[in-house]
């Protein structure tokens, strides 16, 4: 591998990109002793990603507050590439970041919450763009089966319109933007989904 990589995972709650990205860190890391990666998400733990956290909290309605999300979405990103990923991949040897979320998060869901296509790509359109975008696409209604089998409490932005909304606007993210977007049928079992991402990683490595 010449070059650093840079890696997103990015679509639905409950779409499971958390355990996709561990399996591909193992994967990538037992594949070469000489890569260093590093796994890291959006929205940080930094100041910006800590008050998206506190208002997520205090809200139920998913299309409240949009503006004011949006404003910390891009900061956050801002700030997380800027001391965390552009450090990480300017370092020499074989150096691959595997993000949880990034710029078609906001593009998806404060375009689904109101906020005009033409803007949410704006705001994003200077960030630096990964090597590879992969978007687990399953159907809303298997998400939110999985977040209730979690037992966890539903979330701002963990209910079915929206997210069946939330969903078309992922998926059309390939038709505008001229990334590297691969759409990965998440709505199989944990095995077959892997496999689809091994086999991308292996033709792109
Ligand atoms: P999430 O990935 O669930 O973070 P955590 O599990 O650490 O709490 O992100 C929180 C929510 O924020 C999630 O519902 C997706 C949403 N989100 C946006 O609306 N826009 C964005 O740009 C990002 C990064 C996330």
């Amino acid at each position: 591998m010449a070059k650093a990589l840079f890696i997103v995972f990015d679509g639905l709650d409950g779409s499971g990109k958390g355990e996709m990205i561990n399996r591909l860190h193992n994967y990538l890391f037992s594949r070469n002793k000489s890569y260093k990666i590093l796994t890291t998400r959006e929205p940080t733990t930094g100041k910006y990603g800590k008050k998206i956290r506190e208002a997520l909290k205090k809200e139920t309605n998913p299309m409240a507050n949009a503006d004011k999300l949006l404003e910390l979405y891009v900061k956050d990103r801002e700030e997380h590439l800027r001391e965390t990923i552009l450090p990480f991949l300017n370092k020499p040897n074989s150096n691959i970041v595997l993000c949880d979320r990034y710029y078609y998060s906001t593009i998806a869901f404060q375009h689904t919450q109101g906020i005009p296509l033409k803007r949410v790509i704006e705001l994003n359109k200077n960030f630096k763009k990964p090597d590879i975008c992969f978007i687990l696409d399953l159907p809303a209604e298997i998400a939110l089966e999985r977040i209730d089998k979690s037992r966890r409490t539903k979330e701002k932005f963990e209910q079915l319109e929206f997210m069946k909304r939330l969903r078309k606007n992922f998926l059309e993210l390939k038709n505008y933007l001229d990334d590297n977007i691969k759409t990965i049928d998440a709505s199989k079992n944990k095995e077959e989904v892997f496999t689809q991402i091994k086999k991308e990683i292996d033709g792109f490595l």
